[in-house]
């Protein structure tokens, strides 16, 4: 039996396990530049990171003067979705850092339950493109959630199909969004990149092997 604190852990996918956050900002600043919004950032799309399509392209639309029908407004989003699937083309294999590989096959050959918790409907995609299509135990993703982060439920459904409790659970993101997820769910998280000195997250992640030293060392 594993005395390990963790006995399963969530990873968000976007900007977790391969750069497909990139993808999204290039996506939605088209998107923007089409509808003459001149003006956004990467600090604008880091409030995109872990939000649904729909909540991301209302984000965008605060910095634009005109009203958007709802019609209109799922238009764009499709046509935000249609040039990141494009983008998404560009992945493969290879894009999978064997950092991120060597952690994940690390883990499950302790017996570490692992999961995906995304706020995207295109995880299946892009996890069959990295080669990661039958790997997880447990894949939830925008499509089987009514609310997106920083609600916990993705991560709660999770935890219950992987059959642990929250506080067996980590989290790891790198969204303030998914921090927020996790926090409210009774989750422990690490944080990755911009969300590393997030008051909430309670591991700061540098790279992606640390995972092990905190699942190891606890
Ligand atoms: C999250 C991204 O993983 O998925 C968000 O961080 C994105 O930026 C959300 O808006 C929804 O993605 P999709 O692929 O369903 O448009
Ligand atoms: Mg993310």
């Amino acid at each position: 039996m594993s005395a390990n604190k963790y006995l399963g852990i969530i990873f968000d996918l976007d900007g977790v396990l391969c750069s497909t956050d990139e993808y999204h900002y290039e996506a939605w600043k088209a998107i923007a530049e089409e509808i003459d919004i001149n003006n956004f950032t990467p600090k604008d799309n880091n409030r995109q990171r872990g939000v649904s399509r729909m909540e991301s392209l209302e984000i965008l639309l605060e910095k634009s003067e005109r009203k958007f029908t709802d019609k209109e407004k799922l238009i764009l989003a499709d046509k935000k979705n249609q040039r990141y699937k494009e983008l998404l083309n560009n992945i493969n294999s290879f894009d999978l850092s064997d950092e991120v590989r060597v952690a994940l096959n690390t883990l499950r050959k302790a017996g570490i339950k692992l999961a995906i918790g995304s706020s995207s409907k295109n995880a299946g995609l892009i996890l069959e493109r990295l080669g990661l299509g039958n790997f997880f135990d447990v894949v939830v993703d925008g499509n089987s959630i009514t609310k997106s982060k920083p609600n916990p439920e993705v991560f709660l459904k999770a935890a219950q199909m992987i059959g642990l409790q929250p506080s067996q659970c980590l989290v790891v993101e790198d969204a303030i969004s998914g921090i927020e997820a996790g926090t409210a769910g009774g989750f422990d998280t690490a944080g990755i990149g911009g969300v590393m000195s997030y008051p909430k997250t309670t591991y700061p992640l540098r790279d992606f092997s640390q995972i092990m030293n905190i699942v190891f060392a606890n």
